[in-house]
């Protein structure tokens, strides 16, 4: 680690420290998690008050609660894996992948903050993870044999690309788990070419948060 980055990352963990606090309120409640929740002033803030550009970090979006629940209950998928989350936010996914005994672990989001809030809540939960703040889609993921996605397809441009990608990294042979709760960037067509693994009813307070998703889904991509 530069110089630069140490001192860089004192702010940002400082910041995260000021503006969230310790939340188990979601499906993986094992987890401990720094997150903005309606109990933080950030909650009520105007755009203009936030501090940060963008903080999903500060949020476990329905589909990483279900890929990390996922996980949680059927360590064996993960197990001795080399996992990448791609688009990792506060990290639950990666952390509950450490957390069943992966053999690598890999957070990756193009936030700063998002990798920091990871390894600040990986610390929380016992476990050590790496991180990444590369743009890796379009890579070929040669060192990973895992890939989670947790909430990425809220944009049906963005899911294109994306599906691109996830669709030359299975034909690969990668096993590609995807936690959604329905956003519209997965398609009828895209879920007729993944399996449905679980599906899981969402907490009051996600509901409120995530404007009327009751449910939320985890599906692996076919091979
Ligand atoms: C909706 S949030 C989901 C966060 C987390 N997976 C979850 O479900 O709680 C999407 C995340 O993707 C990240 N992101 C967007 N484009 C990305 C890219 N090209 N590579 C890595 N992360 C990206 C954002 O910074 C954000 O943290």
């Amino acid at each position: 680690m530069n110089q630069k980055w140490v001192t860089m990352r004192k702010d940002l963990v400082s910041l995260i420290l000021k503006h969230t606090v310790t939340s188990r309120r979601h499906l993986t409640p094992e987890l401990a998690l720094h997150l903005v929740t309606p109990d933080c002033p950030l909650w009520r803030a105007t755009e203009d008050q936030v501090p940060f550009k963008d903080p999903f970090w500060a949020f476990y979006w329905p589909g990483g609660q279900a890929t990390a629940r996922y996980i949680l209950d059927n360590g064996d998928l993960v197990k001795n894996r080399k996992v990448l989350d791609v688009g990792c936010g506060c990290g639950a996914g990666i952390i509950a992948a450490a957390k069943m005994k992966a053999g690598r672990v890999v957070a990756n989001d193009i936030d700063d903050y998002a990798v920091t809030a990871s390894e600040m809540n990986a610390e929380l939960n016992d476990v050590t993870i790496e991180t990444s703040t590369e743009n890796l889609v379009g890579d070929p993921c040669r060192e990973f044999d895992t890939i989670l996605m947790g909430d990425m397809f809220y944009d049906e441009e963005f899911a294109n690309i994306l599906f691109e990608w996830l669709d030359r990294l299975t034909a690969d042979g990668k096993t590609v788990l995807i936690g959604d709760p329905g956003r519209h960037g997965l398609t009828t067509k895209r879920r007729d070419a993944m399996t449905l693994l679980a599906r899981y009813q969402l907490q009051p307070h996600s509901c409120m948060e995530n404007h009327g998703f009751t449910h939320t889904t985890v599906w692996q991509l076919n091979k």
